[in-house]
């Protein structure tokens, strides 16, 4: 919203929320307390806000005076009930439509933002089509269903909405079709805004992340099999994405992928097409999750292999908690899933991560355990690496920060305790950077005694 207030100064956008400490934090003067962390993000509220762009709860004017409103609410995995584990939990969606319904005056072009299972347009049209005829024939109230799902990635978000592959917008009502794209035809091409039917819309989006998610999994599963054979992913990744069909994005091995998309995406899908009796279209997607889950697995078991088959006791050090480098966002990453492993181990861990604060980290972890550093499985959070690697005998890299491409590891190597490892579950370390250390090194997708010898 903040880069279509951006680009549109003759339109006013209005964002509401009913919590109210996060609206207050939008609309703080103090820019590095606006909830969410994003590159740019900051630039953009603080030049429109309050001319074009406002923050409120005022939820009843704000939709009464909207002439479009995007549904950008949550679609979290529903942990209860019919579709536990797998279906998206849709009551944010349901009653954002039961208030737009009640409080919505004249012609109104609803949005459908939020990541949604197909068809879910229709259980929005369904509740605005009552309100319709409760409020009888001679009710002012018109509404039209469109689905515009969003492609950004966080870290790159303004960039991806400034400049998108393509926008799509998913109808059959002609004039809200326009509506849409002429606003959208403000900053992009109008080659780039694909128009098609509301269920392929929706698809579209699942599908979307259903194959970025697949391609990481078929890239790590890769990664593991170069660790057995002295081949080395990354050049593997270079031969591969050199053939235009196939592309070099997107091809990074890691420690699997997290964020709050495609996993969830994934699982929805499963249950759609278990719902529609698709068993074999299901199972197919469900092994990317497999791998993901596997990926992380066979990393921390790996650590704690190479670490004499124990961490009980150990200091080891975790670099990068966020899921991914350039956000503050913690949902599904992988290294909470590696984190619990290693503590669970019994090892101590000292989390250093530039953007995650350590309120965050406890909420996920629980309550830290810095008055009991001797004792066995615990974790705290690092401000001072230098300090925190004193005695270490393990450094694990899981966030692909810029900032770790700048440690000093022959002057952190000094420090540790001998024999010290260090792990790179992201493949940015060069073993160059390494000489004159003493350091064991491990690194995604490469045969580890190949590059132990060689240091
Ligand atoms: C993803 C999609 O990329 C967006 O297009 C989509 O709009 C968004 O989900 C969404 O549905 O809202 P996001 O989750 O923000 O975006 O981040 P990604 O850049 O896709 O990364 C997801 C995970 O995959 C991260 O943990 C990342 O480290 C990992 N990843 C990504 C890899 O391990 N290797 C890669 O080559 C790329």
């Amino acid at each position: 919203m903040a880069v279509i207030a951006n680009n549109c100064p003759d339109i006013r956008v209005t964002l509401v929320d009913l919590n109210e400490e996060r609206i207050n934090n939008w609309n703080n003067a103090d820019l590095s307390k606006l909830p969410v962390y994003e590159n740019g993000l900051s630039d953009l509220v603080k030049i429109n806000r309050n001319k074009n762009l406002f923050f409120t709860t005022n939820v009843q004017k704000s939709i009464s005076e909207a002439d479009i409103i995007f549904i950008s609410v949550n679609t979290p995995t529903k942990i209860k009930g019919v579709g536990a584990g797998y279906a998206s939990d849709l009551k944010w969606i349901e009653s954002s439509a039961r208030t737009i319904a009640k409080y919505a005056k004249g012609q109104t072009i609803i949005v459908e933002k939020s990541t949604v299972p197909v068809r879910t347009a229709e259980l929005i049209r369904t509740i605005l089509k009552s309100s319709v005829e409760k409020s009888g024939q001679y009710s002012s109230k018109k509404f039209s269903v469109l689905s515009s799902p969003e492609f950004l990635a966080e870290g790159t978000a303004i960039k991806d909405l400034q400049n998108p592959d393509r926008v799509l917008i998913g109808g059959d009502d002609n004039y809200a079709i326009e509506q849409l794209s002429l606003l959208y035809q403000k900053w992009i091409p109008k080659n780039k805004i694909f128009v098609t039917n509301l269920w392929s819309s929706e698809l579209s989006k699942l599908t979307a992340n259903a194959f970025l998610a697949q391609r990481i999994s078929s890239i790590n599963a890769i990664s593991a099999l170069c660790e057995e054979t002295g081949a080395d992913v990354r050049e593997v990744t270079k031969a591969i994405g050199a053939d235009t069909r196939i592309g070099n994005k997107f091809l990074n091995a890691g420690p699997g992928f997290g964020g709050s998309c495609f996993q969830k995406d994934l699982l929805n899908m499963i249950y759609l097409c278990r719902y529609y009796k698709l068993d074999e279209v299901a199972n197919y997607w469900e092994e990317v999750l497999k791998i993901n889950k596997w990926q992380k697995k066979r990393i921390s078991k790996l650590i704690v292999e190479k670490l004499f088959g124990t961490v009980a006791t150990k200091k080891l050090i975790i670099l990068g908690f966020a899921f991914k480098s350039n956000t503050n966002d913690t949902r599904e990453s992988p290294a909470i899933s590696i984190a619990r492993d290693l503590i669970e181990n019994g090892a101590n861990l000292y989390i250093h991560d530039p953007k995650v604060s350590e309120s965050q980290i406890a909420m996920i972890l629980g309550g830290d355990n810095a008055d009991k550093d001797s004792a066995e499985g615990s974790w705290q959070f690092s401000e001072d690496l230098e300090k925190d690697c004193k005695n270490s005998d393990a450094i694990i890299l899981l966030t692909e920060w810029e900032d770790y491409l700048k440690v000093n590891w022959e002057k952190i190597s000094k420090l540790m305790r001998k024999p010290s490892w260090l792990f790179d579950t992201r493949g940015i370390i060069n073993q160059e950077d390494l000489v004159g250390t003493d350091l064991n090194f491990w690194k995604i997708g490469k045969s580890f005694f190949k590059t132990n010898e060689n240091i």
